[in-house]
């Protein structure tokens, strides 16, 4: 199997160095311009009112900022942030004793938040809602519910299945945003930034060629990023140039477009085996030996960005702006040759 370049596939985490470039502030945060207008004002009101700020919830595609902008969200409060995986969160009482376990002011970020189970969704609506959790002690008839007060908190929600999230969990978040795929000028600030704080050399051209080819995503901007200081150093002096970025991404088979071999077997499976559709997304998956969920997170999202691909209630369905990039790439890929 193969994968996009953007998470450790022995872990499926970020690594240590792509977390030391997370932004820290809301000014070094670069790009989403809109979202980040009405986050100003609704820090700035809810600092002006010594009140928590509201709840939010994030959309988006993996790597474009939302586990970065929950820890910005929580240090322009000057607050901490609890990160927890919705997964994980298994029993009422792991919810229960996190809850009740933080500071006024404190920021609870529930990462995947629609793979939370319904009891502990349930749990968290009068939590979110009146800041009062229901807990059940004892069994059988001499049960009794306790009500509890928690402090003050402000709940980070991210998620990369805007379809997959209840309309009451929907409802009880303040604030929604949705996180957009860079522009190359915002992908080339974030190649620059990054360089510095790692100390690579950098040329403005090799900026703008990683920025051309990193799908719209600073976690794969930056992943590219490294792989092309290794090149510079082996292969040149060391600066990437455009020239050193070029040929770095041909060898690692991201074309000029971004795409990688795993995007163009998806559009070869769809163009080709399936006659440009409509196809279900399981199909698909199993054409590729992929896992439907990385497709839907990792491949659609940017193929529909860029106009390859339409989601229709009958299935996927490639443009015909996909069959003109097939056709300039007319190497069928190693599935089908
Ligand atoms: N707006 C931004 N400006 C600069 N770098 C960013 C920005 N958003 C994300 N990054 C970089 O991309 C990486 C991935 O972001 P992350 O918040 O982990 O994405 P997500 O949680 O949406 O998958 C971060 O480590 C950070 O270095
Ligand atoms: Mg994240």
């Amino acid at each position: 199997m193969h994968r996009h370049p953007d998470l450790d596939p022995s872990t499926g985490q970020e690594d240590p160095i792509e977390y030391s470039l997370r932004p820290q502030r809301l000014q070094e945060y670069i790009g989403q311009a809109k979202v980040k207008v009405r986050l100003e004002i609704a820090l700035q009101a809810a600092k002006k009112r010594g009140d928590v700020l509201d709840h939010v919830l994030l959309f988006g595609p993996p790597g474009l900022g939302k586990t970065t902008l929950a820890h910005v969200l929580a240090n322009e409060m000057g607050a901490s942030c609890k990160v927890i995986q919705a997964p994980a969160l298994e029993k009422k009482g792991d919810l229960a004793a996190i809850l009740t376990n933080l500071e006024a002011g404190e920021f609870l970020f529930i990462d995947e938040i629609h793979r939370l189970s319904a009891p502990i969704e349930e749990m968290l609506y009068a939590a979110m809602e009146d800041r009062k959790l229901d807990i059940l002690i004892g069994q059988g008839p001499s049960a009794q519910t306790l009500k509890v007060d928690l402090r003050p908190f402000t709940m980070v929600g991210a998620t990369t299945r805007a379809g997959l999230i209840s309309k009451p969990l929907h409802d009880r978040f303040g604030m929604v945003h949705r996180l957009e795929f860079y522009t190359r000028a915002d992908l080339a600030i974030i190649a620059r930034r990054s360089a510095d704080l790692l100390g690579i050399h950098l040329a403005t051209e090799g900026s703008e060629a990683i920025a051309r080819r990193s799908r719209g995503t600073p976690r794969i901007c930056n992943r590219l990023l490294r792989r092309c200081r290794d090149y510079a150093e082996v292969k040149g002096d060391g600066t990437i140039t455009a020239a050193a970025a070029e040929a770095c991404l041909k060898l690692h088979e991201v074309d000029d477009l971004g795409l990688d071999a795993l995007d163009r077997d998806y559009l070869q499976a769809l163009c080709h085996k399936h006659r440009g559709g409509p196809v279900g997304l399981r199909t698909l998956a199993a054409a590729l030996g992929e896992d439907d969920g990385a497709l839907e997170d990792l491949v659609e999202p940017y193929l529909m960005q860029v106009g390859f691909l339409d989601r229709t209630p009958q299935g996927r369905k490639a443009t015909d702006a996909a069959y003109a990039y097939l056709g300039v790439n007319t190497d069928p890929g190693p599935l089908f040759r």
